[in-house]
């Protein structure tokens, strides 16, 4: 059986169901998500190998081969209609792309395997986001809702808010109680919702606040969560709510909170029956984090029912797979990147002080030029899966994105910075080298733009992320540095 089937036995049926990685249901065959790609626009569902199984994650990797994709919706699979698809502006923030909605996730962001096979996880961005205002079955005002979502324990910030559940239906905050969350990250930075030791926690975005259980402020039995994949339980009904977590690939789920509702509008609870993804209830958008799968059901599931569940995430095997393809690049190396667009094909990534450019760079440059030119590959400073470029000029400078430009800069040593600075690799989009991805936005690549260097996704709101010539501008042959 699969969650689903597990929480209509035990009488809190799912109204939603969520999953780009595997059915939630034993029987589900239908589409699980659609990729839309850059090349031409054109869309695909991607559906399960077989019926409750895991993602077809190679019919993706072939739709999406020598392109970029997005992920457009992920399918409600309860049957309700309730798919996610890309957020709307809302009270506290406008996203990025055209009328103010969010970006939409990358779908190669967030590779992994389930039981030996691979498939993809969403990775939101800061300005990432999904909803949908308009559902059938969800509850409301103070009507009981089970929640869980399965995400990378390592994937998290302090931006406002990496949320999974029930929000408001116009996307702007319409007070506390109005929605019922599964929050995951360190915080909102407003002074509430804390657990013990440093974070991330597990919580619950009640709005107006992120509860960690009824103290507003701290509740020391929710612990900070370090496993890779992390299984968050949020429920609530009539004066009476919990918060429940574990690792997602071995072990039981431990109750963090369970009791009252806070006071200050929380009791009772005025649920709208919204669904967001990676947004706050008010489109509050910068915040990351990974989502696997998740479901909202209607009624209030027992410790049982979610414990048979947990059992089910863990039996369905999430491991960590490789986030790089193509030419290996090895840690330690001394590496050149050329450009592979026609007019530049002279040109290498280059810095000029704190700026990355391009420049044309030959055996018989000057030493300083060839150092300028030349980085030496370093373990991801963000992720230990991915790489850093270390300046060879500048030792303890790395090659950073900030607002999208690349830059220079020394390590700060900050979360922030080690993020900024990693990048993982693929096979050249053009045929040709390799393409070096942002591990923070997966959208972004490195491109060359009137020779600035840039992290640009394929066709986005920047200038330099034009989708002419994209596949030329992010492909980059490798070879060993000149200096
Ligand atoms: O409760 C935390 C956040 O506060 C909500 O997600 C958002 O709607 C509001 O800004
Ligand atoms: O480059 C995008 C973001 O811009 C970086 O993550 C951050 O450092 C800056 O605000």
């Amino acid at each position: 059986a699969g969650p689903c089937d597990i929480y209509s036995s035990g009488g809190a049926p799912c109204v939603a169901a969520h999953s780009t990685t595997r059915a939630l249901y034993d029987a589900y065959t239908g589409g699980l998500y659609q990729v839309s790609r850059g090349s031409d626009g054109a869309t695909v569902d991607i559906t399960p190998l077989s019926a409750g199984g895991v993602a077809n994650a190679t019919a993706q990797d072939s739709f999406c081969a020598s392109t970029t994709c997005l992920i457009t919706i992920i399918y409600d699979q309860s049957g309700r209609g309730n798919h996610l698809t890309q957020a709307p502006p809302g009270g506290a923030a406008s996203g990025p792309d055209p009328n103010g909605y969010d970006y939409l996730a990358s779908a190669v962001g967030a590779p992994v395997t389930l039981n030996g096979q691979k498939a993809y996880g969403v990775f939101i961005s800061p300005f990432t986001g999904y909803r949908n205002n308009a559902v059938s079955g969800t509850a409301t005002g103070d009507e009981p809702q089970g929640l869980y979502a399965v995400l990378d324990g390592t994937h998290y910030n302090t931006g406002c808010c990496f949320d999974y559940g029930n929000a408001e239906v116009n996307s702007h905050d319409t007070g506390n109680g109005h929605m019922e969350a599964i929050y995951f990250g360190t915080g909102d930075g407003s002074g509430h919702g804390t657990g013990s030791g440093s974070g991330p926690w597990i919580m619950a975005d009640l709005e107006n606040g992120l509860f960690s259980g009824v103290d507003p402020i701290n509740n020391p039995a929710d612990p900070t969560i370090s496993s890779r994949f992390v299984t968050a339980v949020v429920k609530g009904e009539p004066n009476q709510w919990a918060i429940r977590g574990g690792d997602a690939t071995s072990g039981s789920l431990s109750t963090f909170y369970s009791g009252v509702r806070p006071s200050g509008g929380y009791n009772p609870m005025s649920k709208e029956g919204a669904i967001i993804l990676g947004i706050g209830g008010d489109n509050s958008d910068s915040a990351q984090g990974t989502f696997y799968e998740g479901v909202m059901t209607s009624g209030y599931p027992s410790d049982d029912t979610e414990n048979s569940v947990q059992a089910n995430i863990v039996a369905a095997g999430y491991a960590a797979t490789s986030l790089n393809s193509g030419p290996e690049l090895t840690a330690g190396s001394s590496i050149s990147l050329r450009a592979t667009t026609a007019c530049c094909t002279t040109r290498y990534i280059a810095h000029t002080g704190s700026t990355v450019n391009t420049q044309v760079v030959s055996s018989s440059s000057s030493t300083a030029l060839k150092q300028q030119a030349s980085w030496t590959v370093r373990t991801g400073l963000g992720n230990s899966a991915c790489f850093s470029f270390e300046s060879n000029d500048t030792p303890g400078s790395f090659i950073r994105h900030s607002n999208y430009e690349l830059m220079v800069n020394a390590n700060d040593g900050s979360k922030q910075f080690s993020e900024d600075a990693t990048f993982c690799s693929q096979a050249g989009l053009n045929g040709q080298g390799n393409s070096i991805r942002s591990w923070s936005y997966p959208t972004r690549y490195w491109r060359h733009f009137n020779a600035l260097g840039y992290i640009a996704s394929n066709g986005g709101p920047h200038f330099f992320d034009a989708a002419a010539s994209f596949n030329d501008d992010v492909s980059f042959v490798i070879s060993a540095g000149f200096a």
